[in-house]
């Protein structure tokens, strides 16, 4: 399994080192546009490999898309990544040139490629992703729930003071502060409904401090977060590379799914070796159903804007 992942910065080269250390892939290359900046990142990882026990080969190139052909899995990172303050929308006009001018290099080089998009606003870019190649709805994956859905958990578990491992739990719906729909109601603690164990105030605390999850990190960070986001990242790809068919929230191109058309938008998806396998039809109670369109409907208000 060949990765590119464009982008050396934070996340990008964040989950270069996730997808490395997990051990899946048997390459793994990066690509910066600052000259230098891709080769220094892999160099700095190669020199981790001994030490964290991983066989992965990391190249780095600057914008030599040449370097990146016969990839199995590409990730978008790149762009520019929000300051405090900011939302994500606000990067839109930057970073769907980059996105599309991107697309379009690696699908030139690997006509085989499953694209995972990371740039945000990431449901519009996207959206962009699908309308600038011709690829099939599968082979492009919006990565947005996997991370909210780890926030989540992390929330949950906070409050519960039990492991994250414990938690099973989902946020679909837009990955912006205004358009994630954590399923509260459908949280469990191994069987139990986390209902049981936290009052309602509190699960709206909860919920609350998930959706915001990005801009907490970014304030108290100054830029965006890489870990969480790189990790994400790096799971998807191993459920392609090992075939795995695990269930992640991800922004999808939607066909009447959930009653919504010419979107790409969070929810569940089987991943495995042709990316999106299928998207799950989950039953959504009439709250859950009213978000995620409301969830829609803001997306759709910055598809427009491209
Ligand atoms: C975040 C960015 C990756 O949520 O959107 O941290």
């Amino acid at each position: 399994m060949k990765v590119t992942v464009v982008g050396a910065g934070a996340v990008g080269a964040s989950c270069a080192e996730y997808v490395a250390i997990k051990d899946f892939a048997d390459e793994v290359v990066l690509v910066d546009i600052k000259e230098g900046f891709a080769e220094g990142k892999a160099m700095d990882l190669m020199q981790t490999a001994s030490l964290n026990g991983f066989d992965t080969k990391i190249t780095g190139v600057t914008g030599d898309y040449s370097a990146t052909a016969g990839s199995d899995v590409a990730v978008i990172t790149s762009g520019i990544a929000r300051k405090p303050g900011m939302t994500r929308e606000e990067l839109i006009g930057t970073n769907a040139g980059i996105v599309k001018a991107v697309a379009q290099s690696l699908i030139a080089e690997s006509p085989n490629v499953i694209i995972i998009v990371v740039s945000n606003p990431m449901d519009t870019m996207a959206y962009l992703a699908h309308k600038s190649i011709d690829l099939p709805k599968n082979r492009i994956i919006g990565m947005g729930g996997a991370l909210d859905s780890a926030r989540f958990k992390y929330r949950i578990a906070e409050a519960l003071d039990c492991p994250q491992s414990d938690i099973s739990a989902m946020v679909i719906g837009g990955h912006s502060d205004t358009g994630m729909v954590p399923l509260i109601d459908k949280a469990v603690r191994n069987s139990a409904p986390v209902s049981q164990f936290l009052s309602a105030e509190k699960m709206a605390e909860v919920v609350e401090a998930t959706k915001v999850g990005g801009a907490t990190l970014t304030k108290l960070l100054g830029t965006s977060a890489w870990y969480a986001p790189g990790a994400a990242v790096s799971e998807l790809v191993r459920a392609i590379a090992l075939d795995s068919k695990k269930m992640f929230p991800c922004s999808a191109l939607l066909e009447g799914e959930y009653g919504l058309n010419d979107i790409s938008l969070g929810v569940p998806c089987v991943i495995g070796k042709n990316g999106i396998e299928s998207i799950v039809e989950m039953e959504l109670n009439d709250d859950e159903k009213a978000k995620l369109a409301a969830s829609a409907e803001g997306v759709a208000a910055v598809n427009a804007l491209i």
